[in-house]
């Protein structure tokens, strides 16, 4: 154990929680996990990782017993001042967060002296004053409340807690906001320490910020398709421009995945419940669903009417290196394409478990190739690199139809044509 470095807990050990115990661990903290799922502390416990994320199982094996992992909060209480709460904050109906994981942990929480509750999870601007105020008429005043918001992207979550492009901190000043501080200063990464309503702020400011950038981009792309621009050639002159950059200019068939949707809708959603109506997310978020649809369009525009049509989804989870469904393109897609009377045969690298129970009536393929035996229409829905790669001759030797659409532009267009293969991609 590296004796300088304080122990900590992490509360809540599923995407954000399990990277963010593993990145501590490897600098050499102690790091006492909780989590109410008892299977997965479980799996935890025998080495065994719940979620994919490259690099993770092998930080956390080599980590080794610096990682600690439990149902019961009494051991990181014990041993941790900083309890680091990264529990889920889905959407419900109406689109606001659902707070309720977050307002279990602050119940679980003691009238001990000492401790503070560190915020990676995304929540709504005004959260923490709530938490402070419902700390304080508990007689939980000695409790302090810091809000560290997380940025990392899944698929490359270590590498982005390794090297962050900021860590920011959100407190008032005291002896917590220090230690947090103190804990992330061996990255080296630059800090921006603010109060908590700007670094709550902070974060749902940045994801409605990027999931605006897809959303002009395909809009851009559908212009494109109207008027012969080719949208790659187009994010490509844009993206030289520094004041745009390139990043977040790659037009497809939507974004999706745990943090946008939501975090789109919950920034709407706090807006109008303070009075103000963002109308530029309202169209943020029309667009999107708009252009999962897209597709449909495109399928129906080379095979006329989809009934008794089969068709091979190509990547399920909602983008490469991850199995993560959450709002994945491929959900609406297949639900679309069902309803249409199409008949859907799926593969992907790694989501397929998690895909079986949210995509019924789909059929789940070995391969790739496997998945475009005998259909009439590929679509690429997530670009893993096995269907960058993949032999375009040997598929088109085994399926009956002629038609790819590439939803997320990643192929290279001219040798699934060579192969004889009418090619689509989004904005070209
Ligand atoms: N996944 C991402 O890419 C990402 C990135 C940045 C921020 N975030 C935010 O981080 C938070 C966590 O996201 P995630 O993707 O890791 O969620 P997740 O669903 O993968 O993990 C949440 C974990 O919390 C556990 N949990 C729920 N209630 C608990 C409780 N009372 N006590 C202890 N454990 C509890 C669950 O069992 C689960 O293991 C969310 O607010 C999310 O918006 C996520």
């Amino acid at each position: 154990m590296n004796a300088s470095r304080e122990p900590i807990a992490v509360i809540g050990t599923g995407y954000v929680g399990l990277v963010t115990a593993a990145g501590f661990a490897e600098l050499g903290n102690e790091v006492y996990c909780v989590d109410v799922d008892a299977e997965k502390v479980a799996r935890l416990r025998r080495g065994e990782i719940p979620i994919y994320e490259p690099g993770l199982a092998e930080s956390v094996a080599a980590s080794g017993d610096r990682l600690h992992f439990s149902t019961e909060l009494a051991p990181a209480l014990e041993h941790a001042r900083l309890l680091f709460v990264a529990v889920g904050t889905p959407p419900t109906y109406s689109g606001d967060a659902d707070l309720s994981a977050v307002h279990a942990v602050v119940d679980a929480m003691p009238a001990n002296a000492g401790h503070a509750l560190v915020m990676k999870s995304t929540v709504p601007v005004g959260t923490g004053q709530a938490i402070r105020r419902i700390l304080d008429e508990r007689g939980k005043s000695e409790f302090s409340y810091v809000s560290c918001p997380e940025f990392l992207k899944e698929g490359s979550a270590l590498a982005d807690f390794r090297d962050p492009d900021r860590v920011v901190v959100g407190d008032v000043g005291d002896w917590a906001g220090d230690a947090v501080v103190e804990l992330y200063s061996p990255l080296n990464a630059p800090l921006l320490r603010t109060d908590i309503p700007s670094a709550e702020m902070i974060k749902l400011a940045a994801n409605a910020f990027l999931a605006t950038k897809i959303s002009f981009i395909n809009e851009i792309a559908n212009v494109c398709e109207e008027t012969g621009a080719d949208v790659l050639e187009v994010a490509k002159g844009m993206g030289l421009d520094r004041r745009i950059g390139k990043h977040f200019l790659a037009p497809g068939i939507g974004f999706g995945g745990s943090c946008f949707p939501k975090d789109v809708a919950a920034l709407k959603q706090l807006a109008g419940n303070s009075g103000y109506h963002f109308q530029l997310l309202t169209s943020v978020i029309e667009v999107n669903e708009l252009q999962k649809r897209r597709v449909i369009g495109k399928l129906q525009k080379h095979l006329g009417s989809l009934v008794g049509k089969r068709v091979a989804l190509l990547g399920l989870a909602f983008k490469p290196n991850t199995d993560d469904m959450r709002e994945a393109s491929s959900l609406v897609l297949a639900a679309r394409l069902q309803a249409d009377g199409a008949r859907v045969r799926a593969f992907d690298p790694v989501a397929e478990d998690e895909a079986r129970k949210l995509m019924p009536g789909v059929e789940f393929a070995d391969s790739a190739i496997d998945a475009v035996r005998d259909v009439d229409a590929i679509v690429i829905v997530t670009e893993w690199p096995e269907f960058v790669a993949l032999d375009w001759a040997q598929a088109a030797s085994v399926t009956s139809g002629r038609v790819v659409i590439d939803g997320r532009n990643c192929l290279d267009s001219s040798s699934v044509r060579a192969a004889g293969f009418v090619y689509e991609g989004i904005g070209r």
